[in-house]
């Protein structure tokens, strides 16, 4: 066995281990609103919208200048994320969070599922490969400690019934009083290293992906500039003035279809995250596939074939929208993967998408800050596909 194998957390955990800890983490989001409908869903709303109010605020310091917009967006989106997991935020200048950026940006360059060392183990003892595992392993020691601090803070919220912003962190450790109380053995489940990774598990999940997506689509609606002005349409003919609070599922159709057709355009995760089959040999589709391999599910070439999506190159938000021009999905779009590993966010990182766009394109008008033809618009592929780095000038509306 690999002497860095680590069973904790979510993303690299398998079988009944994995079962209840996916249940307890989609019980606890669904609970703090990650719901299609309802009242928790506008608490949860509310909570995004904090990060999306303080966004808005520091790009009209800076509208009608050259800007990256990167962050700006990892700043909010990343205290966003540190409230649902956390249930803290970090001042955007303090050491640690720039420390906690710092990791994220590196670490998920470095374990891209690319990487020569997936398919050939023994690549892992090259020097540059081992920099590279130390880097990450420094760095997970490091962000433990850092939440050491964090877990003990609301360990004595709990004990002395103060009161503490609902979070992961906060139902991970009643669950555990739970089941310690009702000795349940299922409360081995729940040990300080397993709380660490979870944590962890969540902020990357979550940050990486909604950032990068954020990204592409900031640049392609740039680029194409006329879908901002049909978009812009659209939310005042909702009667959206101002600001836009409760997304619900019906409303606005062309924001939500030039949202997935970026999604499809510039596939995150275009290479899903590693499964295998662990139990037997199998067949798919004719191929044989031995017991024990690394299964790869493709969500670009999917995304990319042209017997499903005409012309995949093209950027065309109509592909999402139906004759009585209402948004729909199609089964062969899989930004968030299908199956029983599917995101477990895909309901909260909508939420995210559609309110930091409706927002964004409601108060400015992007344009592209340089020449087209200088970004190599392919991408550069880590654990995600990052867009190039780009200047937009923000102008207000
Ligand atoms: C645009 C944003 C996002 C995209 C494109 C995305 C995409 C994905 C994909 C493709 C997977 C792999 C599924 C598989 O292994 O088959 C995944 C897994 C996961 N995602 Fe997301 N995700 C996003 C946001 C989020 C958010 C906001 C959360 C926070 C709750 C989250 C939590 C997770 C978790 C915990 C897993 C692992 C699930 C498991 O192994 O059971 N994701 N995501």
């Amino acid at each position: 066995m690999c002497k860095f194998y680590v069973y904790s957390g979510l993303i690299c955990t398998e079988g009944e281990f994995w079962k209840d800890q996916r249940s307890l983490v989609h019980k606890w989001l669904r609970d703090m609103g990650m719901i299609k409908f309802g009242i928790k869903r506008e608490l949860m709303q509310n909570r995004i919208m904090e990060g999306i109010d303080l966004c808005i605020q520091e790009i009209e310091k800076l509208q009608s200048h050259k800007i990256n917009p990167l962050n700006i967006l990892m700043d909010t989106v990343g205290n966003i994320v540190n409230d649902f997991v956390f249930g803290m935020k970090y001042e955007w200048n303090s050491d640690t969070w720039k420390y906690l950026k710092h990791l994220q940006e590196e670490g998920v360059k470095l374990v891209g599922i690319h990487a020569s060392a997936n398919f050939l183990p023994i690549l892992r003892f090259l020097p540059s490969n081992r920099r590279n595992m130390e880097f990450i392993l420094t760095g997970k020691a490091a962000t433990h400690k850092l939440y050491d601090a964090i877990v003990d803070n609301c360990e004595r919220a709990l004990d002395t019934s103060t009161e503490y912003r609902d979070c992961i962190l906060k139902r991970f450790l009643l669950e555990k009083r739970d089941r310690e109380q009702s000795h349940d053995e299922l409360g081995k489940n729940c040990s300080r290293e397993q709380l660490n990774h979870l944590l962890a598990d969540m902020f990357g999940a979550s940050l990486d992906t909604t950032l990068c997506t954020l990204r592409w689509y900031l640049l392609l609606i740039a680029i194409h500039h006329e879908c901002q002005d049909k978009i812009y349409e659209e939310m005042r003919n909702y009667g959206i003035r101002e600001r836009y609070l409760t997304d619900d599922i019906e409303s606005l159709p062309y924001l939500k279809a030039s949202i997935a057709e970026s999604m499809r355009l510039k596939t995150v995760v275009p290479c899903g995250i590693p499964h295998g089959n662990t139990q037997q040999h199998t067949t798919l589709d004719g191929y044989f596939i031995p017991k024990n391999s690394m299964i790869l599910p493709l969500q670009y070439a999917i995304h990319m074939n042209e017997n499903l999506w005409p012309q995949p190159q093209t950027f065309n938000p109509n592909r999402f929208i139906d004759e009585d021009g209402k948004f729909f999905t199609s089964p062969n779009f899989i930004p968030f993967q299908t199956g029983k590993r599917m995101c477990l966010g895909e309901e909260l990182a909508k939420m995210f998408l559609n309110l930091f766009a409706a927002n964004i394109l409601l108060n400015f008008n992007i344009k592209l800050g340089q020449d087209k033809d200088e970004l190599d618009l392919s991408g550069i592929c880590g654990l995600a596909l990052s867009p190039p780095e780009y200047c937009l000038i923000f102008e207000k509306r």
